[in-house]
């Protein structure tokens, strides 16, 4: 192959958004009642550090997200509302209510600490089916978060889903562990799945544990065209202040995607 044809296959397939979930701003709140850190302030101070989206996780448990704060995000805030959510009646209910731009349906176990791996839309097909049909006619962009596999892929597909999102939870853990080998064959896996799904004709979004240390690789996907990130963010928020963590995130996914540009030309 030549180099020529080596790179073009580089090319972004679009630019690279961000969507700062604001889930753990409100774990803080909780932490105390109260209205202390307001995840509602949090989401003006993402969209003016240059976010593209809000992301928020209302769970069965309302250990973080509240209804409230559904609410307001989708009343207040100019940035698009991506709600992720499991596929219950009580959840669907919720959103064709408040109609976000888009939902995100994940897995979701009470005892879980987060959303511990991708959601079995192969398995669950027939439970998934009406969920991704009703949030679709509402007019949100329905995605679904998966793991890297060819099989949930296609069924994702299958379902009619407009997105996936790639869980890269275990790039992230694999990196922080240490363990190259391990770090390596799930990148191969998430650059297989990337190209897999837009071949599908899916929009690919990634997510799950990215810091500054995995964001540039994840970033350098050019099927990947938007990253949900949180946790690291209202973290690193403690140490710098959460504009500036958005701002550097936001600086080394630009870093990585120039990679891809500067391969390709
Ligand atoms: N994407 C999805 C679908 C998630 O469930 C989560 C966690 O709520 C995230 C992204 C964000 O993960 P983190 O908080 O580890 O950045």
């Amino acid at each position: 192959m030549t180099a020529s044809k080596n790179a073009q296959k580089q090319q972004p397939v679009g630019p690279l958004r961000l969507g700062v979930n604001i889930d753990h701003v409100a774990t803080i709140r909780n932490a105390r009642g109260g209205r202390h850190p307001d995840p509602l302030r949090a989401a003006r101070i993402a969209a003016e550090a240059g976010a593209d989206g809000i992301t928020a996780h209302l769970r069965e448990d309302r250990r973080h997200i509240a209804d409230s704060d559904i609410e307001s995000l989708v009343n207040e805030i100019d940035l698009p509302l991506n709600l992720e959510m499991a596929a219950t009646d009580e959840m669907l209910d919720i959103a064709l209510r408040h109609r976000p731009h888009a939902v995100c349906l994940v897995p979701e176990k009470r005892q879980e600490l987060t959303t511990e791996g991708g959601l079995d839309v192969a398995a669950g097909h027939n439970h998934l089916a009406p969920f991704v049909r009703q949030l679709g006619d509402s007019g949100a962009r329905v995605s679904l978060f998966v793991d890297a596999d060819p099989v949930q892929l296609a069924v994702a597909k299958a379902l009619g889903a407009d997105v996936v999102e790639l869980h890269v939870g275990a790039y992230c853990d694999a990196l922080a562990e240490g363990d190259e080998l391990a770090a390596r064959r799930e990148e191969d896996r998430l650059r297989h799945a990337a190209i897999q799904a837009h071949g599908l004709g899916l929009e690919v979004h990634a997510g799950h544990g990215l810091s500054f240390d995995t964001v540039k690789f994840a970033s350098a996907l050019p099927e990947v065209v938007e990253l949900n990130i949180g946790h690291f963010l209202v973290g690193e928020a403690i140490f710098i202040g959460f504009a500036e963590a958005i701002r550097t995130m936001r600086t080394l996914m630009d870093e990585g995607r120039a990679t891809l540009e500067s391969e390709a030309g």
